[in-house]
């Protein structure tokens, strides 16, 4: 097979060499199109444009296939836990006994936050949304690390380690600010998922134990969430890192993109759809008909992905879970009945199946998180929670890689030139 395509274009000739990836996969290497022939690719929403080559993690749409460094995500749902998987997805390989030990008390060092980072929440009014405060406080940690240099690796490893141990005290922060309630610092003593339930749930007055149930919901959930190659996220962290912004900033960015509606807030945006349709009777079909109208405006959230054009290995486990959780927690939630039934009205209709729209990650989450007691404007900053490993591992290949900032070029349909007009010359 040639490793060159040949083609002329514009009466030129453009030689551009095939890159293979370790899963079979072929790109087009485009970088010296422009150069070769004076032409450049349009592809609007990346829908056929691979950005970058990576090691992390592996996914075929077409077979509903996820892998974090070639360890299937099923595999790991089941038997890791989320330091694990995040040491994996950062290091490239499973940690022996000692390494885990190590970047588990590395990151449980660093779970504190500065104390004047308290005095931010003040600032926010009450009701801000909570990735707002996330995304902000995130980036405001640059302000207390300035020291934080990308060129020196201890300087890396540490604003890492501070990172992932800090997020869960911020989202919880921003939690507990909207409520009223008073901030809970940190216990050393609990595991990060545990410590993460402890810091949402417990207040001063009452003495708190997560249950165990709901720290392994929220260690698989957090697995299930932690990469997924070149999403909108992970792709704006690159971007805004490949400019050789901070870990802080880049990651800060990183938040913002996932908040939108159609990407991680979409968790969110599944639950008021359920809960919309339980309010209005709980007649799926209607809501199946107007997601089918493109007048309406109204989608099935959580239906429908980018890539995997077959099912969601990750909703497959969660919906799985689901069950089991509410079971466990001895909830009957009528939600979870509508989710299934929409799902079946779904699948079933000649509409979902022509375009291969299949329930997301997005779709159960919701439900889960709502048994474990997670107010609905949280759900997305669980989400962050779990991203955040593969976003600081896509960050650190990145900066692995020789420096080159991410500047798309784009064809311009605008005004050609014209002379300046005076005002009085003005209609
Ligand atoms: N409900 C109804 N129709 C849909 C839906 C949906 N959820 N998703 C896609 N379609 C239709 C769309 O109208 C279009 O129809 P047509 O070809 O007739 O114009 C066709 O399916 C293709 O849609 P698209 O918007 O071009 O597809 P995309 O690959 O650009 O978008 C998506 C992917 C996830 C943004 C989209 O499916 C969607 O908006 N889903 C709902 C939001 C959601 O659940 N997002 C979470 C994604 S998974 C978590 C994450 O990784 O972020």
């Amino acid at each position: 097979m040639s490793s060159q395509l040949s083609f002329e274009i514009n009466g030129r000739t453009a030689d551009l060499p095939l890159i293979s990836g370790s899963e079979g996969e072929t790109a087009i290497d485009i970088s010296k199109l422009r150069s070769e022939t004076g032409t450049i690719t349009l592809d609007p929403g990346y829908v056929n444009t691979g950005a970058c080559t990576s090691g992390i993690t592996f996914l075929n749409g077409e077979k509903g296939i996820l892998r974090y460094r070639g360890y299937p995500i099923e595999q790991l749902a089941e038997n890791s836990n989320f330091l694990e998987v995040s040491y994996l997805l950062i290091h490239g390989e499973l940690p022996n006994a000692g390494e885990l030990e190590d970047f588990e008390r590395n990151i449980t060092r660093h779970t504190l936050l500065h104390e004047d980072l308290r005095h931010i929440y003040q600032a926010f009014p009450k009701g801000a949304h909570p990735m707002a405060m996330l995304s902000c406080v995130v980036n405001a940690l640059s302000t207390f690390y300035p020291d934080f240099s990308s060129t020196d690796q201890k300087g890396v490893d540490l604003a890492i380690w501070r990172l992932l141990g800090k997020m869960p005290t911020i989202a919880s922060w921003a939690f507990k600010k909207n409520i009223g309630q008073p901030f809970i610092y940190p216990s050393n003593k609990l595991n990060y998922c545990a410590n993460f339930l402890s810091m949402m749930f417990r207040v001063p007055a009452v003495d708190y134990e997560p249950a165990e149930e709901f720290v392994k919901a929220l260690n698989v959930l957090f697995i299930l969430h932690a990469d997924h190659e070149q999403n909108c996220s992970t792709s704006t962290v690159r971007l805004v890192g490949s400019s050789q912004a901070n870990l802080f900033a880049s990651i800060a960015s990183g938040i913002a993109a996932l908040w939108g509606p159609l990407h991680g807030g979409a968790n969110q945006a599944v639950l008021e759809m359920l809960m919309m349709i339980h309010n209005d009777g709980g007649n799926v079909g209607k809501f199946v008909e107007m997601a089918k109208d493109k007048d309406s405006g109204f989608r099935l959230m959580g239906f429908g992905h980018r890539v995997y054009k077959n099912f969601d290995p990750r909703a497959l486990i969660i919906k799985n879970y689901c069950d089991q959780i509410l079971e466990k927690v001895g909830l009957h939630d009528p939600l979870l009945e509508i989710a299934k039934q929409l799902e079946q009205v779904a699948l079933e209709d000649d509409f979902f199946k022509e375009r291969k729209l299949y329930p997301n990650v997005d779709f159960y989450s919701g439900i889960i998180y709502k048994a474990l007691g997670f107010p609905v404007d949280m759900f997305t900053v669980l989400f962050a929670l779990g991203r955040l490993p593969g976003w600081i591992a896509h960050w650190a290949e990145m900066r692995q890689s020789p420096p080159k900032i991410g500047r798309p070029r784009q064809i311009y349909t605008g005004a050609i030139e014209r002379p300046f007009l005076p005002l009085e010359a003005r209609g």
